[in-house]
């Protein structure tokens, strides 16, 4: 096999503000959401921030300017435009931007009183994807990539009274971006997750980490970052449920480690055990919700918690249930995990980038295990710096965001992509970046399957090495192959790890009856899974699989008019939610291998 050599990238300054670190577990600070209606300004020529020589315009949107008498002249007025309610994609919300890949501009007036002694942050969920924020004309601060959160420290620009705020959101697709400019899912512009100011003391929590130590049962272990480098900061943390109430002091870079001897109610499917853990000092107190876990791997099996599990899953993309467009609520992620447990679900595959926060959390209290990916997906620019730099920020924000999530168990660095040297080195260090900050999940990424022999098919991919759980999509059936050939099909997956089979599937339009053989009727999409299932259920080292898709979603690459109407029809549940046939028979397997694999 080809040595591969992790090249070190020369990184060129990624072009775009360092981002400001991630304040951890948003929803237990200090809060006011600006979710609600905000005005918008459709600008497909970005009018709004550039001049007619495309210089930067000094006097853009942002400024949100008003005539002062009849001869000024000025070409916008957010106070007369449309409302949105936000979170919202654009797509869905205005005829007129269901197709559109531009920039729009958003505002919103709020009124704040500032209280001495604190920070204010203004925090977004995401936005897709390349966002500016302006605080009452001026800018502080922008993020590229539409599926993590970030912040901007507003302490400075905050005013007591009354603020606006303008935020410029651009979903034009790039070659170099992450994702790159072709994809199967639809390109929802906009702020598509909530906003909100987050007031902390001057001297806060930043971000820490709770969890067991890999492979103990009895240490619980971690860290607590203040925002600022003070030594002597005394801090508790208190877990009731464990008796567990005790001190760590900062040290001069205002970090602690975090040591407990304790023995926690473990975390799982059968049992998804969540405490209230506590860290307090005398300015401020956050309080979150952890589970307690180990995930690992024996020679082909996948352990949870010292005991073989199989990843019962379902892949899910972010779409909101009936109504289409991106899920950002926890109502959404109950209903589309309710799905997933009613199908007997103890695992999802969230695609292909990094689900909101909601996700997450309605997962762990469900006890369904989670695969989370960066949108690193077909053909990214392996070559570019900036395109790695793009990606390697976007795997730091979703470790960032969700360190402390036990549901998480899998984080996935890529989707479907082609081999080459460059996307080696590319994917090599990624994968060592997300082991590097996190080794105690699983690394992963969906490979492909190559053709060997007439009967056999074959997993071979040089990231092998890299990765925790071989997994690969298989498309035998739709993309190639007949229902049929799975009967007599051999796989040849060369590696003493497990494999789990990261997606198959088949397109049915929901109502479409007839015999199994014809293709977009509800018999053909079961009949793929009942032999799919079987083939797999056969070869050694099937560790689970999480098929494509829960529901169906839109999509721009799927134009057959009367069956798919820019919907990709994989899923098990239409988009009107009416379960397929395929559906039944998934849960059929999974209520008997939940016995064969408990
Ligand atoms: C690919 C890809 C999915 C896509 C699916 C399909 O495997 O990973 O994003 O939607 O196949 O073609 O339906």
């Amino acid at each position: 096999m080809k040595k591969i050599i992790l090249s070190a990238f020369v990184l060129l300054p990624f072009l775009m503000n360092a981002q400001e670190s991630l304040i951890q577990n948003v929803y237990a600070r200090d809060y006011v959401t600006l979710n609600g209606s905000w005005n918008y300004i459709i600008d497909p020529f970005d009018m709004g921030y550039y001049d007619y020589r495309l210089q930067e315009n000094p006097n853009g949107f942002f400024k949100n300017r008003k005539a002062q008498s009849k001869t000024d002249l000025v070409e916008y007025n957010f106070d007369t435009s449309p409302l949105m309610v936000i979170p919202s994609d654009w797509n869905t919300k205005n005829k007129q931007l269901f197709f559109y890949e531009g920039s729009v501009w958003f505002k919103k007036d709020f009124d704040y009183t500032k209280k001495p002694g604190k920070k204010t942050f203004v925090y977004f969920g995401a936005a897709n994807y390349d966002t500016k924020v302006y605080l009452n004309g001026e800018k502080v601060g922008e993020h590229i990539g539409g599926f993590t959160p970030f912040n901007f420290d507003i302490s400075e620009k905050v005013k007591n009274g009354s603020n606006f705020i303008v935020v410029r959101v651009n979903n034009e697709r790039h070659p170099e971006g992450v994702p790159t400019i072709n994809a199967d899912w639809w390109n929802y512009g906009g702020i598509t997750r909530e906003v909100m100011i987050v007031d902390v003391p001057d001297v806060f929590i930043s971000d820490y980490l709770v969890q067991l130590e890999k492979g103990k049962y009895d240490h619980i272990v971690g860290n607590i970052q203040l925002n600022q480098a003070k030594a002597g900061e005394v801090i508790e943390i208190m877990i009731p449920e464990l008796k567990v109430r005790e001190i760590f002091v900062t040290d001069e870079k205002g970090f602690a480690q975090i040591s407990i001897h304790a023995k926690p109610e473990l975390w799982g499917p059968e049992n998804p055990k969540l405490y209230e853990v506590v860290l307090s000092r005398e300015a401020e107190e956050i309080k979150d919700q952890i589970g307690f876990r180990q995930i690992e791997t024996r020679g082909k099996e996948i352990l949870l918690n010292g005991e073989k599990t199989f990843f019962r899953g379902i892949c899910i993309h972010e779409e909101a249930p009936f109504r289409q467009g991106r899920a950002w609520s926890p109502d959404d992620a109950k209903v589309l995990l309710g799905w997933a447990k009613e199908l007997g679900c103890n695992f999802v595959r969230l695609a292909h980038y990094p689900h909101n926060e909601h996700m997450i959390r309605e997962a762990e209290k469900l006890g369904i295990m989670v695969w989370s990916e960066i949108p690193v997906y077909w053909t990214i620019h392996w070559d570019n710096p900036n395109t790695y730099a793009n990606a390697q920020q976007q795997l730091d924000e979703m470790i960032s965001r969700d360190k402390n999530r036990c549901a998480i168990t899998v984080w996935s660095i890529a989707n479907e992509t082609p081999h080459s040297d460059s996307r080696d080195v590319f994917l090599g260090k990624l994968a060592k970046y997300a082991r590097d900050k996190d080794n105690t999940r699983l690394i992963s990424m969906a490979m492909e399957v190559s053709g060997e022999a007439k009967d056999v098919s074959k997993v071979q991919d040089n990231m092998n090495t890299f990765v925790d759980i071989i997994s690969f999509n298989s498309y035998l059936g739709w993309y190639g192959g007949k229902i049929e050939d799975m009967k007599t099909r051999k796989w040849n997956i060369p590696y003493d790890k497990p494999f789990f089979v990261s997606e198959f599937g088949a397109g049915a339009l929901q109502g479409k009856h007839s015999s199994e053989t014809e293709i977009w009727t509800e018999e053909y999409q079961a009949q793929l899974y009942k032999e799919t299932l079987a083939m797999f259920d056969k070869v050694e080292g099937f560790a689970g699989t999480s098929p494509w898709i829960l529901v169906d979603f839109y999509s721009p690459r799927r134009q057959l008019n009367g069956i798919q109407d820019f919907f990709n029809r994989k899923g098990l549940i239409s988009n009107n939610g009416v379960k397929k046939q395929a559906f039944f028979e998934l849960q059929d397997f999974y209520k008997n291998k939940a016995d064969e694999y408990k």
